[in-house]
């Protein structure tokens, strides 16, 4: 049976904040689009991000002061021509998102509101409640659909066709039926979401598995930074569900077993509002030297009791009710148990500030962009600000759909054959015929183990070398398991056999990373190398997989600009 091929002008993989908005531009300068998401749309992960979304625009506020809360911030590892393009495109994309209809929350004379966040000068973080990533999702997807984008809702993009430089679409199934369909299209974006699924204790949704990137890495293209990944410092003790940052920011405090304020050791002006790395880091400190709290002593003391019901209610409803939900502890009554979950990936697929993927340092893919948590861009660094995600998904997302515009007439549609889809067929066949005695919960229950014992917060290089050992075998053994499911219908056994051989290439590119880096900055902690050595290592890490599977890296400049190197304190 031959199999569909469908023609657009653009085909976008990934339904979240950047995908949506990206589709919405292309769709409104009259482009033919559609919007590839394995999920429904509403339930990309977007929707998760709760205290808000950064934009200089307050009296006492100014772009230049984002910017350099933002360099810093990345420990001097975001290129400084990418951080600038956001910041100063920060406040004219909240009032384009609030024209389109985000509802944000206001002051009481009428202005929006914005709450302080960590690692910031000024209250910067414009909100609405605690769900403003929900809210912003809901908006720009109504937009994208208003305008009359095609959603081909719970759809997986299996592969991308990547064919004598040049991408040409994607493969993807219908999660319905399997039915496969090739997506023939001039131009294609990723904006496949983050990966900290490979971590045990993480706040990121069941999808997100990272599979944009292993799919570009299977193409021999690099990922970069991908050593850097976020732990946040306030997941709900024992399953990481995310309590945002909004509550530090409102003015929650944070205590140890003895009922010290143990931030004011680790960072005495900042205290509870230092950047994640380092409040992350200070509480797994606290809980590695016997000052935990909670049954297992694996946590530490979130309290917002003093801030008052009337301020918990109007502007951390969720929070509450996921304390309460999840813990049976009511924050407008007594301190709830958090700790640090993995969060963010700053690394990705590297781009330039229009959304261009790179072949390599210098070259870049026709007709192939990236925007949003999968991309590189690289305006997080080291380590990314609370609050500058929500900005770029929906700030880059939106310009890429204009770069997109502008350039997809002078890109040739080349025309897309049966072959193309072989390697997914192969794949998909491959899954469902295998006869082996492994099972995928179990295999990615051992990497998820290992990546947070060996390749989390903290870091050496025996860990990281156990580390890869863990994968490899892993790899060897996924060659031999077995799915109980062998149907066409909703089979998501098979899916969850597809992604975690994502989550096994993406994660080695974590740690092969990690191992050469043999400095500290930001998120990346190495035990054995504590401190920062821009000599050696103020460069990206630019890594390719070979067809054997192995990782190879190189290295990419740092933009460098106004903002000088420095000590990082808070
Ligand atoms: O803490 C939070 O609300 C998370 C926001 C973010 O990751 O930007």
């Amino acid at each position: 049976m031959s199999i569909p091929i469908y023609t657009y002008d653009a085909i976008i993989v990934g339904a979240g904040l950047a995908g949506c908005a990206a589709a919405r531009e292309l769709q409104n300068a009259g482009k033919k689009v559609a919007v590839i998401t394995k999920l429904h749309p509403l339930r990309s992960h977007s929707g998760a991000a709760q205290g808000g979304i950064n934009a200089a625009f307050s009296d006492k506020d100014s772009v230049e002061l984002h910017e350099f809360d933002t360099v810093k911030g990345s420990d001097y590892l975001a290129d400084q021509d990418a951080v600038e393009f956001m910041c100063q495109k920060a406040p004219e994309t909240i009032r384009w998102a609030e024209r389109m209809g985000a509802a944000f929350s206001r002051t009481p004379d009428g202005k929006i509101a914005q709450r302080p966040f960590g690692g910031q000068s000024s209250p910067r973080a414009c909100y609405a409640k605690d769900r403003t990533g929900l809210t912003l999702l809901q908006t720009i997807y109504e937009q994208a659909h208003r305008v009359g984008v095609k959603f081909w809702d719970e759809w997986y993009a299996a592969d991308l066709i990547y064919k004598d430089g040049k991408v040409s679409g994607v493969v993807a199934f219908n999660i319905r039926d399997m039915q496969i369909a090739i997506f023939n299209a001039k131009s294609v974006m990723f904006a496949t979401g983050g990966y900290a699924r490979a971590f045990k204790i993480n706040s990121n949704a069941h999808a997100n598995t990272g599979d944009g990137l292993s799919i570009v890495a299977r193409h021999g293209l690099p990922l970069e930074d991908m050593e850097f990944v976020q732990f946040h410092p306030s997941g709900l003790s024992g399953n990481g569900v995310l309590i945002s940052e909004a509550a530090r920011g409102e003015g929650g405090r944070l205590f140890n077993s003895k009922g010290e304020r143990f931030m004011e050791k680790y960072a005495p002006n900042a205290l509870e509002l230092a950047s994640r790395d380092v409040v992350s880091r200070a509480i797994i400190n606290e809980i590695r030297e016997g000052r935990g709290v909670g049954p297992r002593k694996d946590a530490v003391f979130l309290d917002v009791t003093h801030l008052g019901k009337d301020l918990i209610m109007e502007r951390l409803p969720e929070l509450r009710d996921l304390a309460i939900t999840f813990l049976g502890l009511d924050m407008i009554q007594e301190p709830i148990l958090i700790s640090a979950t993995a969060h963010y990936s700053m690394g990705g697929i590297p781009v330039n500030t229009a959304g261009n993927v790179r072949k390599n340092n210098t070259e870049f893919i026709e007709g192939f962009y990236a925007a949003g948590e999968c991309s590189c861009v690289s305006v997080h660094g080291a380590n990314r600000l609370g609050a500058n995600s929500v900005l770029e998904a929906l700030l880059f997302g939106r310009f890429v759909g204009k770069t997109m515009v502008s350039e997809i007439d002078n890109i040739e549609l080349r025309t897309a054959t049966q072959a193309d889809a072989q390697t997914a067929l192969d794949e998909i066949n491959w899954i469902l015929q295998n006869n082996g005695d492994e099972t995928v919960p179990g295999l990615r229950e051992e990497l998820q183990q290992g990546m947070t014992a060996n390749a989390g917060a903290f870091r050496t290089k025996e860990s990281l070398a156990a580390q890869i050992v863990i994968i490899n075998d892993l790899r060897s053994r996924f060659k031999n398991i077995r799915i109980q499911d062998k149907s066409k219908v909703f089979n998501t056994e098979l899916q969850e056999a597809i992604e975690f051989g994502h989550m096994l290439d993406y994660s080695l590119f974590i740690v092969e990373s990690a191992i050469a880096r043999n400095e500290s900055r930001g998120a990346h902690f190495r035990e054995d190398f504590e401190n920062r050595d821009d000599e050696n290592f103020l460069k990206h890490t630019m890594a390719y997989m070979n067809e054997n599977g192995e990782i190879t890296l190189d290295y990419m400049d740092v933009v460098l600009g106004k903002h000088e190197l420095k000590a990082r304190t808070y």
